[in-house]
């Protein structure tokens, strides 16, 4: 997975190019040429599942092949359940409108995303909805585990969401390492997260609050909870 993922990355991120690059050839370097080039087909394994019907498809594999981490509690949730959750997250086709039209697109912080089932369900329900999730959704996925955040990374980079997945802890809001998808790369969303923050930093010095001392820390979804679990996936 994680050569796999190095390999979409480097297409796109040439800031992470040159370290990954080396990554990935001490990762081959490792294997036989009959191991590395089932490589390439294993992507092409996973293009194809995803065509035929989106979904957790490498979630999926890694529970059934039982290569979950137990004791991080990575039991990732059946992608039925993902599903009925992000129905519930976005809640009406009007609230997301809505949603959408304050910045053109909303943003989704899931603090321990797992291969990112959670997101492909909420990408899918927007499609749903007719909302183009490619145009008008930026994901921000952390995880723990490296090996998540690469499973992650490739999923939703084949299903060409705008999404930066970091490697980190959202306890202690530790950060280690972070992949741009292409569609993130591609779609200038640095420049247009930038400018949202920014426009939303100036509505409060023109409009702050009521209560004073919290003028200047609005209730900020993406910072989690430092105690107990990591916050659930969250919309804003
Ligand atoms: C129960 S799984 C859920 C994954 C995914 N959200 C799903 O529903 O399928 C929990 C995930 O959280 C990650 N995790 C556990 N503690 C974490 C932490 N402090 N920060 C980030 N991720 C964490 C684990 O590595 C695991 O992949």
């Amino acid at each position: 997975m994680e050569a796999i993922a190095i390999a979409l990355s480097n297409a796109v991120d040439l800031k992470h190019r040159e370290k990954r690059e080396k990554r990935y050839l001490e990762i081959v370097g490792r294997y036989d040429r009959d191991i590395v080039e089932t490589f390439p087909k294993i992507l092409a394994e996973v293009v194809s599942a995803l065509e035929a019907e989106p979904g957790d498809v490498l979630g999926t594999v890694y529970g059934e092949l039982e290569l979950h981490n137990v004791a991080r509690g990575q039991f990732f949730t059946p992608y039925i359940l993902c599903q009925t959750m992000a129905q519930a997250i976005i809640g009406s086709r009007e609230s997301l409108l809505e949603l959408i039209e304050r910045n053109g697109f909303v943003s989704a912080m899931e603090p321990a995303c797992g291969a990112g089932s959670l997101i492909i369900a909420l990408a899918e329900a927007m499609r749903q909805e007719g909302v183009n999730y490619q145009q008008h959704l930026h994901v921000t996925a952390i995880d723990i585990d490296t090996r998540a955040v690469h499973m992650a990374y490739v999923q939703f980079t084949l299903m060409h969401i705008p999404a930066v997945v970091v490697v980190g802890n959202s306890l202690s809001m530790e950060m280690r390492d972070h992949w741009y998808t292409p569609a993130h790369i591609l779609g200038g969303w640095s420049a247009r997260l930038s400018r949202r923050d920014a426009e939303a930093a100036a509505q409060r010095l023109l409009n702050p609050p009521a209560t004073p001392e919290t003028a200047f820390e609005p209730a900020d979804p993406r910072r989690a909870d430092t105690t107990g679990t990591p916050r659930q996936l969250s919309l804003f």
